[in-house]
């Protein structure tokens, strides 16, 4: 598509992070202040997909009164699903069986046939790879990072990252003390799917005693070792980190639900797993917290939320000067912005060599290795 912008779309999909609200208000404003008009798609592309499931409009109109006082909100007003790929969408048939479907055609040519000459995606790493192929399918398309997984590339950090770190870094701090009093082992599962970049942050900064990520198969029997030798010096309590992605050495991952079509595999459990074995090792009574969804929910911190205003906004540039099949990305001090083919199907893990991880192993954190 090419030709002056009139009107835009947004969709927010996949998993929710704290922050969404922030960019459709950013985008919205920015838009309207250029004399376009904004439209919103409820829950990924479900409001055109699934029109019947929406009796007041599955696309709604986005003014500057309905974008009002919304950047602190969680969630999203749009709605969001990681169930609704276009390309790959789940269509139920009569015998029960579900059959994979490509409805992107249609996808366009409801854009068309309305008149939306763009589209700001809002996604991770599954929304920003189906923003990609629409852009190769000539839609004019921009895609703003967000996941508080923190595991897209080409960006330094996603919005909902830091909100998820800052909740989990107050368990943390609150897990010290009861922990410390019964004398127990705690286990902390944080969600990340298969990086581990909110267990290990949150563990530096909540001065967990041990962390395991995706990125260094673990081997429990240091974790026991680490619990010994703090019991040793009389440091009677201990606090694992355990992202749900971490695997041990010789180990599967915790996968609750397998992949079904447009929706991947479901993790956890890996936290109750490595409670019962640590008590069994060390003779220690230990528990296990699951974060989960909690690291999703509630108010973005100011960095998320200022995060999140300034790439709304910059998406909107970036349609202004004409730029389709882009991500905005944050590059310090700035906002810059990479091509979509770069970031879709990409996925950031955490560097072995990064400082970060250095500065947990200079504390005396027990990664497992
Ligand atoms: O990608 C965000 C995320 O919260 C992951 O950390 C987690 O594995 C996944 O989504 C959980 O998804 P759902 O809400 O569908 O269980």
């Amino acid at each position: 598509m090419t030709g002056p912008i009139r009107r835009i779309a947004i969709n927010t999909g996949g998993g929710d992070a704290p922050g969404l609200n922030a960019v459709i208000r950013a985008a919205v404003t920015a838009a309207v202040n250029r004399g376009w008009e904004a439209v919103g798609i409820r829950d990924g592309f479900n409001g055109i997909l699934l029109p019947e499931r929406y009796p007041n409009g599955g696309v709604v109109p986005l003014t500057r009164d309905r974008v009002r006082g919304i950047s602190h909100l969680g969630g999203t007003i749009l709605g969001t699903t990681n169930k609704g790929n276009p390309f790959h969408f789940p269509t139920p048939q009569r015998d029960g069986s579900v059959v994979d479907t490509d409805r992107s055609d249609e996808l366009l040519a409801y854009f068309r046939h309305h008149g939306i000459d763009a589209l700001i995606s809002v996604g991770g790493d599954g929304s920003l790879t189906i923003a990609n192929e629409l852009h190769r399918k000539g839609l004019r398309v921009v895609g703003v990072p967000k996941t508080i997984d923190n595991d897209l590339d080409k960006t330094f950090t996603t919005f909902g990252f830091d909100t998820a770190v800052s909740f989990a870094t107050e368990c943390l701090d609150r897990l010290h003390s009861t922990a410390e009093s019964h004398q127990r082992v705690m286990v902390v599962e944080v969600m990340g799917r298969y990086a581990g970049w909110i267990a290990l942050h949150a563990g530096i900064a909540g001065g967990a005693h041990a962390c395991l990520i995706p990125e260094i198969a673990f081997d429990l029997e240091k974790v026991a070792a680490k619990i010994r030798e703090r019991d040793a010096e009389g440091r009677m309590y201990t606090l694992v980190v355990v992202a749900e992605g971490a695997q041990a050495r010789h180990g599967q991952r915790a996968v609750l639900a397998p992949a079904e079509i447009g929706h991947a595999e479901r993790l956890g459990g890996i936290g109750e797993q490595i409670a019962v074995e640590l008590g069994h090792m060390t003779g220690k009574d230990a528990r296990v917290v699951v974060l989960g969804h909690l690291l999703r929910g509630g108010s973005p911190t100011s960095f998320d939320r200022l995060a999140a205003l300034r790439f709304g906004s910059a998406a909107v540039r970036a349609l202004e000067e004409g730029l389709s099949g882009v991500m905005v990305a944050l590059a310090f001090p700035n906002v810059n912005y990479v091509s979509l083919e770069e970031v879709a199907g990409r996925m950031k893990a955490v560097p072995l060599d990064c400082d970060t991880l250095q500065t947990g192993r200079d504390l005396g954190m027990c990664f497992g290795d």
